[in-house]
């Protein structure tokens, strides 16, 4: 894996595995899967039902939450464009590590823009890492009669500026590996989803 930044003089030290090897060796391949949508879309519902019936069928995966993320990681990000498009950089850089290594990361995030979640599909193919894309299709309508966590009534009142959707853009997948749209179980969801990982 390569990257760049504003570190020039630093030399990528390749593992003594390659992942070839590493998945001979261990049986498991490692993969990406991100889920795109809404807050309130169901997202984390169906990257958890995913994760219990990866790591329960023996194979190792690893929730990346967005919500958890914004608690240590990317806890200093904030919601503006700028800080979005490196919390997307971040979480995409922790899953191709976790996929290089083996496991499939579920990474949950609204990631509203197309050019930051095209960038961590092109970080996952640089290094031949599989990466699916899902768009969790839920209409604001529905995401915001739910309103789980309350936070689209605060933004419609103004308590809260720049929400995805209601006052901040969402970029929906033009080419996306998966669509979701309400209706089948989180169990069902995620069944649809591993079918795409299989190989
Ligand atoms: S992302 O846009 O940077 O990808 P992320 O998925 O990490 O977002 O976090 C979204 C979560 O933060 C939402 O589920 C919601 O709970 C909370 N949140 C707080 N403020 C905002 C906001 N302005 N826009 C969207 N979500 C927000």
């Amino acid at each position: 894996m390569s990257g760049q930044g504003v570190s020039p003089n630093v030399v990528f030290q390749a593992g003594t595995f390659t992942r070839a090897e590493r998945e001979a060796a261990t049986g498991h391949a490692g993969s990406t899967v991100w889920l795109t949508g809404l807050s309130g879309s169901g997202k984390s519902t169906v990257a958890i039902a995913l994760e219990q019936l990866l790591v329960r069928g023996g194979t190792p995966a690893y929730l990346l939450d967005g919500d958890n993320l914004r608690h240590g990681l990317n806890g200093d990000l904030g919601f503006d464009a700028a800080s979005r498009a490196e919390n997307v950089r971040r979480a995409g850089e922790v899953a191709l590590l976790f996929a290089d290594a083996g496991v499939v990361a579920i990474v949950p995030l609204i990631s509203p823009y197309r050019a930051d979640r095209d960038r961590v599909r092109e970080r996952h193919q640089e290094t031949g890492v599989p990466f699916v894309e899902v768009f969790v299709d839920t209409p604001i309508e529905l995401c915001e009669q739910r309103d789980v966590k309350g936070l689209y009534a605060k933004a419609r009142a103004g308590e809260i500026k720049g929400f995805t959707g209601i006052d901040d853009p969402y970029e929906a997948p033009t080419d996306p590996d998966l669509v979701l749209t309400p209706g089948p179980t989180p169990d069902e969801a995620a069944a649809a989803v591993a079918t795409l990982l299989s190989h």
